[in-house]
């Protein structure tokens, strides 16, 4: 990080996938109030957070980052955090009795507003509208009114992510998150009829659980037992948002986004000379960077030494996003690239956003199948290459959504409009997300993570 960074150089570099705003006084109150408000995650969780992902690197923990593609003002409720926070802590769970290591959990919540989009106008029903650009831009509603980015959104943005940070918080050491009662949850989804193959592990877990309980370890003696870390994250993709809750960490005098634990660097935006790689650079939070097909060594080398001069471990992340079937030919040629320039990175799959498509129906979907491909074919080449699949990214829900294809209780095609509830891209339903946990725990297994096991 060079000493000369302001947090308002993105405003020199090109932009894309940003909003212009029509009221430009508008927008400056905005601006201004955001920065007045308090940020809404502290330095030193970042700083924690950056410690444990750089543990992962080393294959001595494993990031399970997920959550929301987009947060929606109007599917906020309690209920609806409580159930994906619920999700993850059953997947991290069973995760970290694959992995034998310390599971890293990272919501994609409480702050993930901000959508890129492959057009800038969508046609609905013949009519031609700006395309939704997520909650904290525009309205998802299909008028001409709604698609006006209004800059009072952020406001809201911000209320709701102060609201599920501080529940997300409440249930993280309240007594919700012990992990008796997380996996008492999960031997429910093992005893589906068609779920024996994960019956064994979740046996297994359970034996675990009681063994440590008869020799005097459980929830009243062991504080890890009853309570969780939990961290969020979102992609930095709006930046009069992130710029406005930027601070000045009081402890090291370094720059920190306050908007949440870590930010991301989404695959449309990340122009070694743009705008949101000019934010990102100065922040001391862990950075994630999602890798595509379209991710050249050049410009990897770039970003790599721009996002993480001093080659500090945990703070960048390499999220692989290449979709099934061209990770082979993707993931090996970038590992080289890390290789050839000594660089500290984590390694996260996102299986998702390289398997979307269009079901005969309309409805963009995934294939489970695909999803689960992807990251099989992430591990296999990490194994092949000795390098460490250090985490997986998923985009999910902990309601019962029919957007993703496939799965235990078989989504199909004429299901999609059952219950397609999301704002922007399919996420997997609980279930799925579940068996994708074991699936990934399976994977894990066969990795020899736990030989660097270390305490978090
Ligand atoms: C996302 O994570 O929601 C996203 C848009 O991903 P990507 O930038 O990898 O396409
Ligand atoms: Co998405």
């Amino acid at each position: 990080m060079t000493q000369a960074w302001k947090k308002s150089d993105w405003r020199s570099k090109p932009r894309v996938q940003m909003p212009d705003y029509l009221d430009a006084d508008a927008l400056n109150a905005v601006e201004a109030q955001l920065a007045k408000y308090p940020p809404l995650v502290f330095a030193g969780e970042a700083r924690r957070l950056k410690k444990q992902l750089g543990l992962a690197a080393e294959g001595k923990a494993f990031l399970l980052q997920g959550g929301d593609c987009a947060e929606s003002f109007a599917e906020f409720s309690a209920d609806n955090i409580r159930d994906t926070f619920r999700v993850m802590l059953q997947m991290a769970v069973v995760l970290t009795y694959g992995a034998k290591v310390p599971v890293i959990k990272v919501g994609r919540m409480a702050g993930q507003f901000a959508k890129p989009r492959s057009a800038p106008t969508e046609v609905i029903n013949g009519e031609e509208f700006a395309s939704y650009r997520g909650d904290i831009i525009n309205g998802f509603d299909a008028t001409q009114a709604s698609r006006i980015p209004d800059p009072a959104r952020m406001l809201q943005a911000y209320t709701q992510a102060a609201a599920s940070l501080n529940l997300l918080r409440a249930f993280s050491t309240g007594g919700f998150a012990d992990i008796h009662r997380v996996h008492s949850w999960t031997l429910g989804f093992a005893e589906h009829d068609k779920a024996e193959r994960y019956r064994e592990l979740s046996n297994r877990i359970s034996d675990a659980l009681d063994f440590m309980a008869a020799a005097g370890v459980d929830s009243s003696t062991a504080h890890q037992l009853s309570q969780v870390d939990f961290y969020t994250s979102h992609e930095s993709l709006l930046l009069e948002y992130e710029e406005a809750l930027c601070r000045v960490d009081s402890i090291s005098g370094q720059p920190v986004a306050g908007s949440g634990h870590m930010i991301w660097i989404g695959d449309r935006t990340r122009q070694p000379d743009g705008a949101h790689v000019e934010f990102a650079r100065g922040v001391l939070n862990p950075i994630g960077l999602k890798c595509g097909p379209t991710t050249t060594a050049e410009d990897l080398k770039v970003l790599m030494a721009k996002l993480n001069p001093q080659n500090e471990a945990g703070r960048l992340t390499l999220i692989a996003r290449f979709g099934a079937g061209k990770v082979g030919d993707n993931l090996p040629r970038l590992i080289k690239t890390v290789q050839e320039e000594g660089a500290n990175v984590l390694w996260t799959c996102d299986p998702m956003h390289g398997n979307t498509i269009k079901a005969a129906s309309g409805y963009k979907t995934r294939p489970f199948e695909s999803v689960l491909r992807e990251v099989r074919e992430f591990f296999a080449v990490h194994h092949a290459e000795n390098t460490i699949p250090g985490g997986v990214h998923f985009e999910m829900t902990g309601k019962d959504v029919t957007e993703c294809t496939g799965g235990l209780r078989d989504v199909t095609d004429e299901n999609l409009a059952d219950r397609y509830h999301t704002a922007c891209d399919p996420r997997l339903n609980a279930s799925q997300s579940l068996e994708l946990a074991f699936l990934v725990a399976e994977e894990l297994s066969k990795t020899r993570l736990a030989e660097r096991r270390v305490a978090l």
